[in-house]
């Protein structure tokens, strides 16, 4: 059976460093780190995962501030709200969560955002920075995935990481972040996607394989070496009758038998998720002490 690497743990160790830090700030008389969030429209799903970094910060002593827009706000006025944080010295770190309305332009906005203020590496600049291996925001699911790795000690130099998955915010970033110069990284890696051809042949010989890909339970115990490390970076609800709250979460790997054959899993829920506010409040930390930028 597969060792459980624990991300709710861990990022409960990681929240605690970092009010440790800011705890030390203040005796310091230094700058308390100050996260900008907006939220544009009503989505429920957004308002959650806002609402869970909005309370993560106050529960580690940062200072917040959320910005909630209406729906039908036109580009133009969210870009101005954009650069008004931009200008106030007294925010440090500045997201806007997405998706955005269809009618406004993610790009547009993602480009408006100040580097040194984008603490979700969402930035053409930091996405450029972390491929160049210099100081950088790196956005929070594949950041919080280095964290784990560090902290269980997963051997990565020389390894075959399979990455399943290309998006901007997981795949892609992953690939680099494991093949470059460093630990975790000096991998030899492949990334594979919804045009890969024989995908299950590939993910057989992975040592470490991280799935992103979207769909449930996709990864089953046939695709997967005896011992390797895996990560799951999906999450889908699924009805349960037999739970009080009619679901359960489920992520993209078949967990009970591929847990069998593994050296290492992330399970779901409680794996790579809870570790995104983590990396989150990490990389706003660093803003305010001004170490990337
Ligand atoms: N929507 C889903 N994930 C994220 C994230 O990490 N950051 C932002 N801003 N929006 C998201």
């Amino acid at each position: 059976m597969a060792i459980l690497i624990d991300g709710k743990k861990t990022s409960q160790d990681i929240k605690n460093e970092i009010a440790a830090r800011v705890a030390e700030i203040k005796t310091e008389g230094g700058k308390i780190p100050h996260l900008a969030a907006i939220l544009v429209g009503s989505d429920g799903a957004s308002q959650t995962y806002v609402g869970a970094k909005v309370k993560a910060c106050h529960e580690i002593g940062f200072e917040s501030t959320l910005v909630r827009l209406d729906e039908t706000i036109s580009e133009e006025e969210l870009l101005a709200k954009v650069e008004d944080i931009n200008a106030n010295p007294d925010i440090d770190g500045l997201i806007v969560q997405l998706p955005l309305p269809k009618h406004i332009s993610v790009e547009k906005v993602t480009d408006k955002i100040k580097p040194d203020k984008d603490v979700d590496g969402f930035t053409p600049s930091n996405v450029g920075r972390m491929a160049l291996n210099w100081p950088a925001y790196v956005a929070a699911t594949p950041y919080g995935i280095v964290e784990l790795l560090k902290r269980y000690n997963i051997e990565t130099s020389g390894k075959h990481c399979v990455v399943i998955g290309r998006s901007h915010i997981v795949g892609s970033p992953m690939s680099i972040l494991m093949a470059r110069n460093g630990y975790p990284g000096n991998a030899t890696v492949t990334l594979t996607h919804s045009r890969t051809q024989n995908l299950k042949e590939i993910a057989q010989t992975a040592d470490i394989l991280i799935v992103a890909l979207g769909k449930p339970e996709f990864v089953t115990a046939d695709m997967v070496k005896p011992g390797a490390v895996v990560i799951d970076v999906g999450i889908h609800r699924v009805e349960d009758a037999s739970k009080k709250s009619g679901f359960r979460l489920i992520g993209d790997v078949k967990f009970d038998e591929v847990a069998e054959k593994a050296s290492a899993i992330t399970p779901v829920p409680g794996g790579v998720g809870p570790m995104t506010i983590a990396s989150l409040l990490y990389n706003t930390l660093l803003a305010a002490e001004k170490k990337v930028y």
